[in-house]
């Protein structure tokens, strides 16, 4: 294994989308931001330069980050943010992951332009579990506002409203021909028949799950959060902010004498605004050399199909197809005894409109997000670097609750438990707890899923249902033999899932949803994983160059 350094540079970059141009902060002026690769075993070293004015983290969404927790990135968690004319080196190595992840920037909104593929290959002379793709694609999904988003949010916190939805979506930052004023802002794949090509998935939108197709053609998924899965043919598949997916695009075996489009849209079931636009790409065959088709303009377009927006069955139909391989190879380490069960509730709620302000949220309410009725406000240091200086007094309570504080129960009408307490509140873990994490959606303030991510670790989703958990039935149904392995997982839509992990990661974990508008909700919690006895157990002193709030 070797390291690999880059230099990223945080600068302004104009762009111009949907006719409209703007000036973005970017990564070396790239957008989307440059790839990351490297293979799996070797050290990446980042030095990151701010050039810009807002102040800047980055994340390497997906990275277990064993002993390196000060590289993680998430802004006042892991560490203060990189101000102005400052610099901040992540210095991680990857260890037991393969696949495709992304790194993002994890501060305000800033993912919105922030943000590029982590290409992990195999070891040298290790070999994927499938037949080697005649070409690699990063295919990266994300979101354009014409306004700042930093405002948008800024605003919509301000207001007590929900946020503007973005303008479009885009496929490797382009809106693609289905949007005005777009279609010379379209990503176009140029294949060869005959050939089997890995497209590695990613979902960086900020605030929708995606689904996603090829016309004509269909994909065999072979991994998932940068964990192998048994492969399993799809036409269409559904991914969330913060999940990868590693799929086989076969091309047809004779120049075919059309175009197609790839397209994705989102899969959305809640109440409120949301954007029900569709992003496309286009799959374009290379003419033979000797080929007699001359006349290019006449070859037929054809579209894929996707979805109904609230399509909750296609959805938890694909995620049941999801196994790890859970082979001799790449065995799967689910904890099967517990140490400490958990059940969150995630979903929507309210706060009281403050006094001298109008709100614009429900009832005249502020919108607000919670995981068992508790609000996450992100501390003015980094919760690591308290929890590491033993100056955790005035920062964070260790008292964040096990199970909701109203007995959780859904009766086809919301509950009424609504208001949420504002705390930072974090769970205390000692090495090597096992873990379960029963995650219920409590369908509050609309019916809506949530992108649950853990960083620090992988997770196995051994169990999923919806309406109300049962922890007298539904553990009987668990899947401890061949999980999915992975760190970001849907919570359906008015219904559960349950999560496992072993917490052999020390250092201050966060947990959130995805959607970063319910992140800056409130929809988020920190775990602390104690040091173990054993050097190899504990979390190293931070970087000299870590940032100071
Ligand atoms: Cu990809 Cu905490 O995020």
């Amino acid at each position: 294994s070797i390291t690999r350094h880059y230099k990223f540079d945080i600068k302004l970059q104009n762009v111009t989308r949907l006719c409209h141009t703007k000036s973005i902060v970017s990564v070396n002026g790239q957008f989307p931001g440059p790839r990351i690769i490297a293979r799996e075993g070797d050290r990446v070293v980042v030095k990151v330069v701010n050039h810009v004015q807002n102040n800047i983290s980055l994340h390497w969404h997906g990275v277990r980050q064993l002993q390196s927790g000060w590289a993680d990135g998430p802004a006042y968690v892991t560490q203060c943010p990189i101000p102005t004319g400052q610099t901040y080196v992540y210095n991680f190595t990857i260890t037991g992951q393969r696949g495709t992840l992304l790194w993002h920037a994890h501060i305000s909104w800033l993912r919105s332009t922030l943000y590029g593929p982590i290409v992990i290959l195999p070891k040298r002379n290790v070999s994927y579990p499938f037949a080697k793709p005649y070409k690699e694609v990063p295919i990266i999904f994300g979101e354009w506002w014409n306004a700042d988003p930093e405002a948008v949010i800024s605003q919509a916190l301000q207001t007590g409203a929900g946020p503007n939805v973005s303008d479009a979506y885009t496929i490797n930052g382009l809106p693609g021909p289905l949007y005005n004023c777009s279609s010379k802002d379209t990503f176009k794949l140029k294949v060869k028949p005959g050939k089997t090509y890995l497209l590695r998935l990613i979902n960086a939108a900020l605030n929708d799950e995606l689904f996603f197709s090829i016309a004509n053609h269909s994909l065999t998924v072979v991994e998932a959060d940068a964990i192998y899965v048994k492969p399993f043919k799809t036409a269409t598949l559904i991914i969330t902010p913060g999940q990868t997916t590693n799929v086989l695009l076969r091309t047809k075996s004779h120049f075919p004498n059309a175009t197609f489009l790839m397209a994705a849209r989102p899969y959305v079931t809640g109440l409120g605004t949301f954007d029900n636009s569709t992003t496309a790409g286009i799959l374009e065959y290379e003419l033979p050399s000797n080929s007699s088709i001359l006349n290019k303009k006449k070859i037929p377009l054809f579209k894929p199909v996707l979805p109904q927006l609230n399509d909750t069955s296609f959805v938890a139909n694909f995620t049941t197809k999801l196994r790890s391989l859970a082979s001799a190879q790449f065995p799967a380490n689910i904890p099967q005894t517990i140490d400490k069960k958990f059940l969150f509730t995630v979903g929507l709620g309210s706060n009281p409109c403050p006094e001298n302000q109008t709100c614009q949220g429900p009832n005249g309410t502020k919108f607000s997000a919670s995981m068992n009725n508790v609000s996450f406000i992100l501390p003015s240091t980094a919760l690591l670097q308290a929890y590491f200086f033993g100056q955790s007094n005035g920062v964070y309570t260790i008292d964040f609750p096990n199970n909701p504080p109203i007995p959780f129960n859904y009766t086809g009408t919301p509950p009424n438990n609504t208001i949420v307490s504002n705390g930072t509140k974090v769970v205390v873990l000692p090495f090597n707890t096992s873990v379960e994490v029963v995650l219920q959606d409590t369908s509050i303030g609309g019916v809506e899923s949530h992108p649950l991510h853990l960083h620090g670790f992988n997770f196995f989703a051994v169990g999923q249902g919806f309406g109300n958990y049962d922890p007298n039935k539904d553990p009987a149904n668990f899947n401890l033999v061949d999980p999915i392995e992975r760190n970001t997982i849907g919570v359906p839509s008015g219904g559960w899932v349950a999560i496992r992990f072993l917490a052999d990661n020390p250092g201050v974990w966060f947990m959130h949803c995805h959607f970063d508008v319910h992140t800056s909700w409130g929809l988020k919690m920190a775990w602390i994983v104690l040091d173990g006895p054993l050097p190899n157990q504990k979390l190293p002193p931070p970087p000299s160059d870590l940032p100071k709030c």
